[in-house]
């Protein structure tokens, strides 16, 4: 079994992202600038969103948090997404989701201008990568695909199951693999797939993508399977500093010797998402994509 190290490669892919945007300043173009807005004080995108301020700062792109209160109105929101839309020095920018349920989420993130959607939300990017033109992908499955690639884990032919159908990772990362030039023969589960566990047993490569703890134990993985594990459900635990830890969709104790490669939680996908999405900003920046 061998552990599929995110951390590692994350920081390799920064390393290019910061060589490429130091040139890019050394020819004299423009820093690339990201901007996130944070409505509330919701612990897990509190520390995500810092995250992601963080991997600018280690990159050399600007960024900037716009922060609301909880009892922001739709209107306030969607206010400031257009000035960000018509504000020229941001190359991209994102809301930071979950967002209070009095305000409509689809509304929001269709009020985003396509061509700064880094986070590959609004449906013309997810009409763009369905039909294989160039769009900002969702930043989750991006992730994904780059760790796959990276281990040089063979795609195409493989059967892969993806367990979950969000909009976010487990409808676009079945679009991903069976695309052209990767190949993969895709099946999605959900909650109402029959015999989950006949369909998953099958699988040469597992996307376990349910938000569901441990929901993948061994008896669902063949022997030798890849399981990449994108659960990062927040539980409460006495034995780290934040007293929070993240558990994964898969029982990893028991999976990982079953496994040829897979990704441990914390560590394995998570750190992925964040470069999926500095990657997705220089797109923006050099505007590559539209
Ligand atoms: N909430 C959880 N994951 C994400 C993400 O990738 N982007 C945004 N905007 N919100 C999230």
């Amino acid at each position: 079994m061998e552990l599929i190290d995110g951390k590692k490669i994350s920081a390799e892919i920064k390393e290019e992202i910061a060589i490429e945007v130091s040139k890019l300043k050394a020819d004299g173009g423009k820093t690339p600038h990201l901007a996130a807005i944070l409505v509330g004080h919701d612990g897990g995108s509190e520390t995500y969103v810092a995250h992601k301020v963080k991997a600018c700062e280690q990159v050399g792109f600007n960024s900037t948090l716009v922060r609301f209160e909880d009892d922001v109105t739709q209107e306030e929101l969607l206010a400031k997404v257009e000035e960000l839309n018509n504000n020229d020095d941001i190359d991209g920018f994102i809301v930071q989701l979950p967002i209070p349920a009095h305000i409509n989420e689809q509304k929001v993130i269709e009020a985003i201008s396509p061509e700064k959607d880094v986070d590959g939300f609004h449906p013309a990017n997810v009409g763009r990568m369905v039909i294989g033109l160039p769009a900002f992908i969702s930043a989750t499955p991006a992730g994904i695909v780059d760790l796959l690639e990276r281990y040089n884990i063979e795609i195409s032919g493989k059967n892969v199951v993806v367990v979950g159908r969000s909009n976010i990772v487990g409808r676009p990362m079945s679009v991903l693999l069976s695309q052209k030039g990767r190949d993969a023969t895709v099946t999605v589960c959900h909650s109402r797939t029959k015999d989950l566990e006949a369909v998953v047993s099958k699988a040469d490569i597992i996307i376990a993508a349910i938000g569901v703890p441990e929901f993948v134990t061994a008896k669902m993985v063949k022997e030798g399977a890849i399981v990449i594990d994108v659960g990062t459900t927040r539980v409460k635990s006495d034995l780290t500093k934040s007293g929070w830890k993240l558990k994964g969709d898969v029982k990893f104790d028991e999976v990982s010797p079953k496994c040829s490669y897979i990704t441990p939680v914390p560590g394995g996908v998570g750190p992925m998402t964040i470069v999926s999405l500095l990657k997705n900003t220089l797109l923006a920046a050099k505007k590559s994509v539209y």
